[in-house]
Protein backbone atom coordinates (compact mmCIF):
# COMPACT_ATOMS: atom_id res chain seq x y z
CA UNK A 1 0.00 0.00 0.00
CA UNK A 2 1.49 3.31 -1.08
CA UNK A 3 0.94 6.39 1.08
CA UNK A 4 1.76 10.10 0.27
CA UNK A 5 4.39 11.74 2.03
CA UNK A 6 3.21 14.74 3.84
CA UNK A 7 5.96 17.27 3.20
CA UNK A 8 4.19 20.13 5.33
CA UNK A 9 3.21 17.82 8.10
CA UNK A 10 7.05 16.75 8.45
CA UNK A 11 8.30 20.09 8.64
CA UNK A 12 6.11 21.44 11.12
CA UNK A 13 7.02 19.06 12.96
CA UNK A 14 10.93 19.53 12.63
CA UNK A 15 10.05 23.10 13.93
CA UNK A 16 7.56 22.28 16.69
CA UNK A 17 10.28 22.45 19.47
CA UNK A 18 9.93 26.32 18.84
CA UNK A 19 6.90 26.67 20.46
CA UNK A 20 7.72 24.43 23.63
CA UNK A 21 11.15 26.91 24.04
CA UNK A 22 9.21 30.15 24.31
CA UNK A 23 6.58 28.57 26.68
CA UNK A 24 9.71 27.01 28.92
CA UNK A 25 11.77 30.56 28.51
CA UNK A 26 8.74 32.73 29.75
CA UNK A 27 8.33 30.80 32.82
CA UNK A 28 12.20 30.57 33.55
CA UNK A 29 12.46 34.68 33.11
CA UNK A 30 9.15 35.28 34.92
CA UNK A 31 7.43 36.80 32.29
CA UNK A 32 3.66 35.03 33.04
CA UNK A 33 4.38 36.10 36.74
CA UNK A 34 5.01 39.41 36.32
CA UNK A 35 2.13 40.05 33.72
CA UNK A 36 -0.60 37.91 35.51
CA UNK A 37 -3.29 40.47 36.69
CA UNK A 38 -0.61 43.35 35.63
CA UNK A 39 -0.33 44.52 31.79
CA UNK A 40 2.58 46.07 31.32
CA UNK A 41 4.59 48.17 28.24
CA UNK A 42 7.51 46.61 27.02
CA UNK A 43 9.43 49.07 28.82
CA UNK A 44 7.80 48.21 32.11
CA UNK A 45 8.21 44.59 31.43
CA UNK A 46 11.98 45.04 30.88
CA UNK A 47 12.19 46.71 33.93
CA UNK A 48 10.61 43.94 36.02
CA UNK A 49 12.26 41.20 34.51
CA UNK A 50 15.58 42.50 33.71
CA UNK A 51 15.99 41.53 30.55
CA UNK A 52 16.89 42.65 27.31
CA UNK A 53 14.18 44.83 25.22
CA UNK A 54 15.26 43.42 22.20
CA UNK A 55 15.30 39.58 23.16
CA UNK A 56 11.89 40.10 24.83
CA UNK A 57 10.26 41.86 22.16
CA UNK A 58 11.12 38.95 20.57
CA UNK A 59 10.09 36.39 23.05
CA UNK A 60 6.55 38.31 23.27
CA UNK A 61 6.41 38.30 19.31
CA UNK A 62 6.22 34.69 19.40
CA UNK A 63 4.32 34.06 22.23
CA UNK A 64 1.96 36.18 20.78
CA UNK A 65 1.86 34.01 17.38
CA UNK A 66 1.42 30.77 20.02
CA UNK A 67 -1.73 32.70 21.60
CA UNK A 68 0.38 32.92 25.20
CA UNK A 69 -0.08 36.83 25.31
CA UNK A 70 -2.14 39.41 23.31
CA UNK A 71 -1.02 43.13 22.78
CA UNK A 72 -3.61 45.77 23.03
CA UNK A 73 -2.73 49.96 22.92
CA UNK A 74 0.80 49.35 23.50
CA UNK A 75 0.26 46.97 26.82
CA UNK A 76 0.75 43.22 26.75
CA UNK A 77 -1.33 41.12 28.78
CA UNK A 78 -1.68 37.25 29.25
CA UNK A 79 -4.70 35.85 27.22
CA UNK A 80 -6.60 33.45 29.22
CA UNK A 81 -4.36 30.39 28.20
CA UNK A 82 -0.91 32.51 29.38
CA UNK A 83 -2.83 32.90 32.56
CA UNK A 84 -2.24 29.55 33.61
CA UNK A 85 1.53 29.96 33.52
CA UNK A 86 1.49 31.97 36.28
CA UNK A 87 2.31 30.24 39.23
CA UNK A 88 -0.39 32.34 41.31
CA UNK A 89 -3.44 31.01 39.00
CA UNK A 90 -5.57 28.37 41.13
CA UNK A 91 -5.01 26.08 37.86
CA UNK A 92 -1.42 26.87 37.37
CA UNK A 93 1.06 24.88 34.96
CA UNK A 94 3.88 26.43 35.44
CA UNK A 95 5.44 24.02 37.13
CA UNK A 96 4.22 21.28 34.40
CA UNK A 97 6.38 24.06 32.48
CA UNK A 98 9.62 23.95 34.34
CA UNK A 99 9.42 20.11 34.31
CA UNK A 100 9.01 19.82 30.76
CA UNK A 101 11.80 22.90 30.63
CA UNK A 102 14.19 20.57 32.22
CA UNK A 103 13.65 17.66 29.73
CA UNK A 104 13.49 20.36 26.87
CA UNK A 105 17.46 20.72 27.21
CA UNK A 106 18.04 17.07 28.32
CA UNK A 107 16.51 16.09 24.82
CA UNK A 108 19.35 17.43 22.79
CA UNK A 109 21.03 14.41 24.31
CA UNK A 110 18.95 12.00 22.92
CA UNK A 111 21.02 10.70 20.06
CA UNK A 112 23.26 10.03 22.75
CA UNK A 113 20.69 7.75 24.49
CA UNK A 114 19.46 6.10 21.23
CA UNK A 115 23.30 5.18 20.39
CA UNK A 116 24.12 3.89 24.18
CA UNK A 117 21.21 3.25 25.79
CA UNK A 118 22.00 5.30 28.66
CA UNK A 119 20.26 7.93 30.47
CA UNK A 120 21.52 10.95 30.13
CA UNK A 121 20.71 12.92 33.52
CA UNK A 122 21.33 11.88 37.36
CA UNK A 123 18.84 9.20 39.31
CA UNK A 124 16.28 10.62 41.30
CA UNK A 125 18.59 10.26 44.83
CA UNK A 126 21.63 11.92 42.94
CA UNK A 127 18.81 15.01 41.67
CA UNK A 128 16.93 15.45 45.31
CA UNK A 129 20.64 15.38 46.90
CA UNK A 130 22.92 17.65 44.40
CA UNK A 131 19.73 19.41 42.75
CA UNK A 132 16.91 20.10 45.51
CA UNK A 133 15.52 23.08 44.38
CA UNK A 134 15.03 21.05 40.54
CA UNK A 135 13.88 17.66 42.32
CA UNK A 136 11.30 19.49 44.36
CA UNK A 137 10.10 21.66 41.55
CA UNK A 138 9.64 18.03 39.60
CA UNK A 139 7.99 16.15 42.07
CA UNK A 140 5.30 20.06 42.65
CA UNK A 141 4.80 19.25 38.63
CA UNK A 142 3.78 15.51 39.28
CA UNK A 143 1.21 16.60 41.52
CA UNK A 144 -0.23 18.72 39.26
CA UNK A 145 0.03 16.44 36.62
CA UNK A 146 -1.69 13.90 39.03
CA UNK A 147 -4.35 16.60 39.77
CA UNK A 148 -4.92 17.12 35.67
CA UNK A 149 -5.17 13.28 34.77
CA UNK A 150 -4.48 11.29 37.64
CA UNK A 151 -8.02 10.86 38.97
CA UNK A 152 -8.52 7.86 37.59
CA UNK A 153 -6.56 5.82 39.72
CA UNK A 154 -9.21 5.23 42.75
CA UNK A 155 -11.56 3.93 40.88
CA UNK A 156 -9.50 1.89 38.48
CA UNK A 157 -7.93 0.30 41.77
CA UNK A 158 -11.53 -0.09 43.30
CA UNK A 159 -9.98 -0.69 46.88
CA UNK A 160 -12.93 -2.23 48.30
CA UNK A 161 -12.46 -0.90 51.44
CA UNK A 162 -10.13 1.08 54.34
CA UNK A 163 -7.17 -0.11 56.18
CA UNK A 164 -3.50 1.11 56.26
CA UNK A 165 -1.66 2.01 52.71
CA UNK A 166 2.17 2.26 51.93
CA UNK A 167 2.72 4.54 48.52
CA UNK A 168 6.48 2.92 48.23
CA UNK A 169 7.89 6.10 45.93
CA UNK A 170 5.18 8.21 46.84
CA UNK A 171 6.63 11.81 46.19
CA UNK A 172 4.19 14.52 46.70
CA UNK A 173 2.12 11.94 48.18
CA UNK A 174 -0.43 13.07 45.15
CA UNK A 175 -1.80 9.73 44.15
CA UNK A 176 -1.99 7.92 47.87
CA UNK A 177 -4.53 11.48 48.74
CA UNK A 178 -6.95 10.41 45.90
CA UNK A 179 -7.37 7.24 47.29
CA UNK A 180 -7.86 8.22 50.88
CA UNK A 181 -10.56 10.93 49.69
CA UNK A 182 -11.90 8.15 47.73
CA UNK A 183 -12.14 4.91 50.28
CA UNK A 184 -13.81 5.59 53.53
CA UNK A 185 -10.95 4.22 56.44
CA UNK A 186 -7.99 4.15 53.86
CA UNK A 187 -4.82 5.69 55.76
CA UNK A 188 -1.71 6.08 53.90
CA UNK A 189 1.89 6.87 54.55
CA UNK A 190 4.19 7.90 52.19
CA UNK A 191 7.31 6.01 51.47
CA UNK A 192 10.36 8.19 49.64
CA UNK A 193 13.82 9.26 49.76
CA UNK A 194 14.62 11.77 52.84
CA UNK A 195 14.95 14.99 50.37
CA UNK A 196 11.44 14.22 49.07
CA UNK A 197 9.77 14.69 52.21
CA UNK A 198 9.88 18.79 52.20
CA UNK A 199 7.11 18.25 48.71
CA UNK A 200 4.76 16.09 50.74
CA UNK A 201 4.86 18.49 53.92
CA UNK A 202 3.75 21.42 51.26
CA UNK A 203 1.48 19.51 49.15
CA UNK A 204 -0.33 16.82 51.57
CA UNK A 205 0.59 17.24 55.06
CA UNK A 206 -2.82 15.27 55.72
CA UNK A 207 -0.70 12.04 54.74
CA UNK A 208 2.13 10.51 57.16
CA UNK A 209 5.70 10.43 55.72
CA UNK A 210 8.60 7.27 56.35
CA UNK A 211 11.75 7.76 54.65
CA UNK A 212 12.93 5.18 53.06
CA UNK A 213 14.65 3.33 50.03
CA UNK A 214 13.29 1.15 47.23
CA UNK A 215 16.89 -0.45 46.97
CA UNK A 216 16.91 -1.57 50.18
CA UNK A 217 15.21 -4.98 51.74
CA UNK A 218 11.48 -4.32 52.68
CA UNK A 219 12.39 -0.85 51.65
CA UNK A 220 13.96 0.20 54.94
CA UNK A 221 10.74 -0.78 57.08
CA UNK A 222 11.13 -3.24 59.99
CA UNK A 223 11.09 -6.82 60.07
CA UNK A 224 6.88 -7.97 60.63
CA UNK A 225 5.50 -4.82 59.66
CA UNK A 226 2.43 -5.17 56.98
CA UNK A 227 0.28 -3.58 55.05
CA UNK A 228 -3.25 -3.77 53.91
CA UNK A 229 -2.09 -1.97 50.38
CA UNK A 230 1.16 -1.22 48.67
CA UNK A 231 0.86 1.20 46.12
CA UNK A 232 3.46 0.91 43.12
CA UNK A 233 2.71 4.39 41.31
CA UNK A 234 4.61 5.15 38.88
CA UNK A 235 7.79 3.35 39.48
CA UNK A 236 8.32 0.53 37.59
CA UNK A 237 9.45 2.61 34.68
CA UNK A 238 12.25 4.08 36.15
CA UNK A 239 14.09 0.69 36.58
CA UNK A 240 15.10 -2.31 34.77
CA UNK A 241 13.63 -5.99 35.05
CA UNK A 242 15.47 -7.50 36.94
CA UNK A 243 14.93 -4.29 39.99
CA UNK A 244 11.51 -5.02 39.07
CA UNK A 245 11.14 -8.47 39.94
CA UNK A 246 13.09 -7.21 42.94
CA UNK A 247 10.93 -4.39 43.90
CA UNK A 248 7.74 -6.48 43.42
CA UNK A 249 9.10 -9.18 45.98
CA UNK A 250 10.03 -6.54 47.80
CA UNK A 251 6.25 -5.02 48.36
CA UNK A 252 4.94 -8.64 48.59
CA UNK A 253 6.39 -9.03 51.60
CA UNK A 254 4.88 -6.27 53.52
CA UNK A 255 1.56 -7.37 52.50
CA UNK A 256 -0.78 -8.41 55.41
CA UNK A 257 -2.42 -11.72 54.87
CA UNK A 258 -5.29 -10.81 52.22
CA UNK A 259 -3.87 -7.65 51.59
CA UNK A 260 -3.53 -5.86 48.20
CA UNK A 261 -0.52 -4.89 45.80
CA UNK A 262 -1.76 -1.88 43.65
CA UNK A 263 0.20 -0.88 40.69
CA UNK A 264 -0.43 2.21 38.75
CA UNK A 265 1.68 2.15 35.47
CA UNK A 266 1.86 3.13 31.74
CA UNK A 267 1.60 -0.46 30.50
CA UNK A 268 2.50 -0.98 26.46
CA UNK A 269 1.27 -3.40 24.26
CA UNK A 270 3.37 -6.53 23.24
CA UNK A 271 4.49 -4.55 19.93
CA UNK A 272 5.32 -1.46 22.25
CA UNK A 273 4.08 0.77 19.78
CA UNK A 274 0.61 1.47 21.19
CA UNK A 275 -1.56 2.96 23.02
CA UNK A 276 -0.44 5.86 21.77
CA UNK A 277 -0.09 7.66 24.86
CA UNK A 278 2.64 4.83 26.30
CA UNK A 279 4.29 4.45 23.39
CA UNK A 280 5.54 8.63 23.14
CA UNK A 281 6.40 8.34 26.53
CA UNK A 282 8.98 5.61 26.16
CA UNK A 283 11.26 7.44 24.92
CA UNK A 284 11.57 9.95 28.29
CA UNK A 285 12.16 6.73 30.27
CA UNK A 286 15.00 5.94 28.03
CA UNK A 287 16.96 9.35 28.59
CA UNK A 288 15.79 10.00 32.04
CA UNK A 289 16.40 6.32 33.83
CA UNK A 290 18.85 4.05 33.73
CA UNK A 291 17.09 0.99 32.38
CA UNK A 292 13.87 2.68 32.60
CA UNK A 293 11.49 1.19 30.13
CA UNK A 294 7.28 0.86 29.67
CA UNK A 295 6.39 -2.28 30.61
CA UNK A 296 3.98 -5.31 29.18
CA UNK A 297 1.13 -6.75 31.13
CA UNK A 298 2.44 -9.89 30.48
CA UNK A 299 6.25 -8.89 32.35
CA UNK A 300 3.89 -7.00 35.05
CA UNK A 301 2.54 -9.74 35.73
CA UNK A 302 5.24 -12.57 35.61
CA UNK A 303 7.16 -9.97 38.09
CA UNK A 304 3.66 -10.45 40.27
CA UNK A 305 4.10 -14.12 39.97
CA UNK A 306 7.46 -14.97 41.33
CA UNK A 307 6.28 -12.96 44.64
CA UNK A 308 3.97 -15.75 44.69
CA UNK A 309 0.78 -13.49 44.21
CA UNK A 310 -2.07 -13.93 41.29
CA UNK A 311 -2.30 -10.56 39.22
CA UNK A 312 -5.53 -9.68 38.09
CA UNK A 313 -6.42 -8.61 34.78
CA UNK A 314 -5.59 -5.11 33.80
CA UNK A 315 -7.64 -2.36 34.52
CA UNK A 316 -7.24 0.37 32.24
CA UNK A 317 -9.46 3.58 31.73
CA UNK A 318 -9.36 6.27 28.18
CA UNK A 319 -5.61 7.64 30.32
CA UNK A 320 -2.58 6.33 29.29
CA UNK A 321 -2.09 4.88 33.13
CA UNK A 322 -3.58 1.32 33.75
CA UNK A 323 -3.86 -0.56 37.38
CA UNK A 324 -2.81 -3.96 37.90
CA UNK A 325 -3.81 -5.82 41.16
CA UNK A 326 -2.57 -8.69 43.04
CA UNK A 327 -4.04 -10.37 46.66
CA UNK A 328 -2.04 -12.26 48.81
CA UNK A 329 -3.04 -15.02 50.52
CA UNK A 330 -5.56 -14.09 53.09
CA UNK A 331 -4.14 -16.97 55.57
C1 LIG B 1 8.39 8.93 38.87
S1 LIG B 1 8.31 9.45 40.54
C2 LIG B 1 6.74 8.77 41.03
C3 LIG B 1 6.12 9.54 42.16
C4 LIG B 1 4.71 9.07 42.53
N1 LIG B 1 4.70 7.69 42.95
C5 LIG B 1 3.75 9.28 41.39
O1 LIG B 1 3.12 8.34 40.94
O2 LIG B 1 3.61 10.44 40.94
C6 LIG B 1 9.48 8.39 41.33
C7 LIG B 1 9.52 8.56 42.84
O3 LIG B 1 10.39 7.55 43.38
C8 LIG B 1 11.17 8.12 44.39
N2 LIG B 1 12.41 7.33 44.52
C9 LIG B 1 13.41 7.20 43.63
N3 LIG B 1 14.35 6.37 44.10
C10 LIG B 1 13.94 5.98 45.34
C11 LIG B 1 14.49 5.13 46.33
N4 LIG B 1 15.66 4.51 46.14
N5 LIG B 1 13.79 4.96 47.47
C12 LIG B 1 12.60 5.59 47.67
N6 LIG B 1 12.03 6.40 46.76
C13 LIG B 1 12.69 6.60 45.60
C14 LIG B 1 11.43 9.54 43.89
O4 LIG B 1 11.87 10.39 44.93
C15 LIG B 1 10.07 9.89 43.32
O5 LIG B 1 9.22 10.41 44.31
Amino acid sequence: MSEEASVYGVASQITSYQQSALIGTAVEVGLPNALYGSPMTLEQLTAELGTDPRGTMGLLSGLVTFGIINRRDGMFRLTADGELLADDHPESIAMISRKEWFFYKLWANMPEAVRTGHTQTGAWRDRLENDPDQAHDFLRALDDLCRLYGGDLPGLAGLEKGGRLLDVGGGAGSHAANLVKAVRGLEATVLDLPGAEPVLRERHPELDFVAGDIDQPRFGRPEGETWDYILVSNILHDHPADENERIIGEAAGLLAPGGSLVIYEWVIDEGRTSPPGVASFTPMMVIENEGGWTWTENEIGEWIRAAGLTPRPISQGPGPIAVIRAESDPS
